[in-house]
């Protein structure tokens, strides 16, 4: 059966690719996107959300702008990956929808209340909005599905030594959503970073030929050069749709349990997911956490769900 899902996200290029993934792929329905200050301001990551379902033909997906900043220290985004607009490398068409009135936070807890043991959130920028919605209404965590999320890692970071950008921007709202007692699986960089986009995966996208098939190419080509730039590493991780694919085919991504906690309070690894997989009396697992992908199966995922908009047009 479809799984439904609330994609909360800060499109940001491979969030992006996560709505197109979500969109296009039947074992996923997408009930609701909800959008988060991240890679880039919160009015940005919304306009951004609701082109992203302007050029895939999404009409019946509300889109809920949520929380601007981070809930105590100041938003950090990243427009040395995602560019000026947080989503360059392709001409956006004006979005022919607009947000909803609602706040992110409501709708997720009005959707989650209403549906019990149905809806996966999918969290896939910093965590603000789902700890704001657990601190509204606590008993969210008994009614959802799971949490699948992309951040974290238990290897190193991406924005510091060894914080993950999503912990990072808001590492007291992740200390929330992994500290509530709901089934959480971390998407982290161990499992992100397999899915880098080499050549073969271009021309594959390429060689669907429709507006969206372009979009995903300008957008990557973007997304890969400043990726270069930045890391030296020249086939770029498409990150966010990771979590989305291990809710649809959750045997792609092996995962293992373990206990993490978030560091708030170091010099040097602030934002840091602090795994641990021994098992120790006393202290019970908390999380599942992704520790690969396997790839021609995400790649074929990916592109298939791609491949049904391709004929909308
Ligand atoms: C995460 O950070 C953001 O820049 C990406 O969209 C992804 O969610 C990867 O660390
Ligand atoms: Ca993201």
């Amino acid at each position: 059966m479809s799984r439904r899902i609330i994609l909360d996200c800060d499109p940001g290029h491979d969030d992006a690719m996560a709505i197109l993934l979500a969109h296009g792929t039947p074992e996923v329905t997408l009930s609701a996107i909800t959008t988060v200050a991240g890679n880039h301001t919160l009015e940005l990551t919304t306009l951004n959300a609701l082109r992203v379902c302007t050029l895939a033909g999404i009409s019946d997906v509300p889109v809920a702008a949520g929380c601007a900043a981070p809930l105590v220290r100041p938003l950090v985004t990243a427009p040395e990956i995602h560019g000026t607009t947080g989503l360059e490398g392709h001409a956006w068409e004006e979005p022919a929808a607009r947000a909803v009135p609602d706040h992110a936070v409501d709708m997720i807890v009005d959707m989650v209340m209403a549906s019990p043991g149905e809806i996966t959130l999918v969290p896939i920028g910093p965590l603000t909005n789902i700890a704001v919605a657990l601190r509204k209404e606590p008993r969210i965590a008994e009614r959802v599905r799971e949490v699948v999320m992309m951040g974290g890692s238990y290897t190193g970071g991406n924005v510091t030594a060894a914080a993950e950008f999503n912990v990072y921007v808001d590492p007291e709202a992740a200390a929330i959503v992994f500290g509530a007692p709901w089934p959480l699986t971390m998407i982290g960089l161990e499992v992100t970073r397999l899915a880098a986009a080499g050549e073969t995966i271009f021309e594959r996208i390429e060689s669907l030929d429709s507006p969206v098939s372009r979009a995903v190419v300008g957008m990557l080509r973007f997304y890969q050069a400043q990726h270069l730039r930045e890391t030296g590493v020249s086939d770029p991780p498409v990150h966010d749709p990771c979590a989305v694919a291990c809710v649809a085919r959750p045997e792609l991504v092996p995962c293992r349990e373990a206990y993490v906690e978030v560091e708030l309070a170091g010099r040097l690894t602030t934002g840091m997911t602090v795994t641990d997989f021994r098992r120790r009396a006393g202290v019970p697992f908390d999380a599942k956490v992704g520790t690969g992908l396997h790839l021609d199966g995400f790649w074929d995922l990916f592109i298939d769900s791609l491949a049904p908009q391709a004929h909308r047009f």
